[in-house]
């Protein structure tokens, strides 16, 4: 099944006074709203947790995409299910990941999971069938703006072959450095879902700039 190509700003390259403002400038033509949400272990920076999401739910409908970069996430997903519609764990973080998943579904939520730049493909063989989601870092998860890592095309060609062979039907997500001269080359390579941070919120216009995003991923030849 051919998916359609989706765009998840992250609000980690959002300006956080003016929240609900920076919000309202991508609701219009996101297809969700991605969540970093960072605990200074497993990855070397510090972000927000539930008070924020739970004031995002209150003013918006919106589809929110929980990326957890926390160690022991497992504790926590409970609470997230209550505000979010997706959460996404890191391979890395997760001993038992077959339940980890069961129960994200369990609480209502699509389940995803992370697989850092170092993190190899095959070791999602046995748990995709249970999977709504893959999202594959292409850079070193812990801040917006940093540059693209080229092997990740590869890498999603991978994943694509993966899915097909086993007949599963996922998202195939990105997440960093993604912008208008890579996204092409990574839809063309099997990506549908892009988490896009500072090219969104960094431009003049960045409702503009989904549009611009999606018309280049999709764009032939
Ligand atoms: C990085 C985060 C990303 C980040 C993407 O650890 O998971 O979601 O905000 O931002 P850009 O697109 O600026 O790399
Ligand atoms: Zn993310």
């Amino acid at each position: 099944m051919e998916h359609l190509t989706k765009i998840y700003p992250s609000i980690l390259a959002a300006d956080f006074l003016n929240l609900e403002e920076e919000i309202n400038k991508v609701s219009k033509e996101a297809d969700g709203i991605h969540l970093d949400i960072m605990d200074g272990i497993f990855v070397p920076n510090i972000t927000f947790g539930i008070p924020i999401i739970e004031s995002i739910r209150k003013i918006f409908d919106i589809y929110l995409d929980a990326h957890l970069m926390i160690v022991e996430p497992e504790k926590y997903l409970e609470i997230f299910s209550k505000y979010v519609n997706s959460i996404t764990v890191h391979y890395e973080t997760v001993t038992h990941l077959h339940r980890t998943v069961s129960r994200i579904k369990e609480l209502g939520c699509k389940a995803g999971v992370s697989l850092n730049p170092h993190t190899p493909v095959f070791l999602l063989e046995e748990i995709l069938p249970y999977l709504d989601k893959v999202l594959i870092m292409s850079v070193n998860p812990g801040f917006t703006g940093q540059k693209f890592i080229e092997s990740t095309y590869s890498k999603v060609e991978k994943l694509k072959k993966m899915a097909q062979e086993k007949e599963v039907d996922i998202d195939i997500m990105v997440d960093g450095g993604v912008n208008i001269n890579n996204i092409n080359l990574l839809h063309k390579s099997g990506v549908n879902t892009f988490v896009v941070g500072a090219s969104v919120f960094y431009s003049n216009n960045p409702s503009q700039e989904i549009i611009d995003l999606k018309k280049m991923a999709e764009k032939n030849g």
